[in-house]
């Protein structure tokens, strides 16, 4: 797929086959994310790929702060890629200082980078997903005995669609640009 086409056509989904996407795509899709930039090139975030129907249920029922839309979003989807990122790194000096008054907000900074990348890899190979952004961040660490010195950016629901989606409005360009 051409870039500026499957950077227009993708959308978030919400509704999913039942059906597994397989390691080798899920891989391949992981393999496009990594080239994502990143700060320094530090490289912190990591895809936990939650497959277990309990764990993702867990999740679903406990840990999205009762979001019911995202909890039936993670309910009808058959993995969820939990983004986490490894602590003080990105955005710091060796010394353990900030380099800059945004602190350790590039962490999240590169998350969403990698998430987009990934999310447009995902379509590119016809996998849908959707970013979920309201979650409880210590109970879905918990949930996944998520590694001492990481912690949870976001989650990325996914699995191949069940739903054509129409694109949300968009501002105009001439909303959004500033030439000066
Ligand atoms: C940081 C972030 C957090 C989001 N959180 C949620 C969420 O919690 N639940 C949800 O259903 N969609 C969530 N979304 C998806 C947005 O609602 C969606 O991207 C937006 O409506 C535009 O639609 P599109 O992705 O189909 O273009 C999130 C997106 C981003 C980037």
């Amino acid at each position: 797929m051409e870039a500026l086409e499957c950077i227009k056509t993708r959308r978030s989904i919400r509704k999913f086959e039942d059906k597994a996407v397989d390691h080798d795509t899920v891989n391949a899709i992981i393999d496009a994310a990594r080239m994502a930039p990143s700060w320094k090139n530090t490289q912190i975030v990591r895809y936990n790929v939650v497959e277990n129907r309990d764990v993702l249920d867990h999740i679903a029922n406990d840990c999205v702060l009762g979001f019911e839309y995202n909890q039936k979003t993670i309910s009808r989807a058959p993995q969820l890629v939990v983004v986490s990122m490894i602590e003080k790194r990105c955005g710091y000096e060796r010394d353990g200082s900030f380099t800059t008054s945004k602190e350790d907000r590039w962490e999240m900074f590169d998350a969403g980078i990698a998430s987009q990348t990934f999310c447009l890899a995902a379509h590119d190979k016809g996998v849908g997903t959707v970013i979920l952004g309201i979650f409880d961040e210590s109970k879905v660490a918990e949930a996944i005995s998520l590694p001492e010195g990481e912690k949870v950016a976001a989650l990325i629901v996914m699995g191949y669609p069940a739903q054509e989606c129409e694109a949300p409005k968009r501002k105009e360009v001439a909303d959004l640009v500033r030439y000066l």
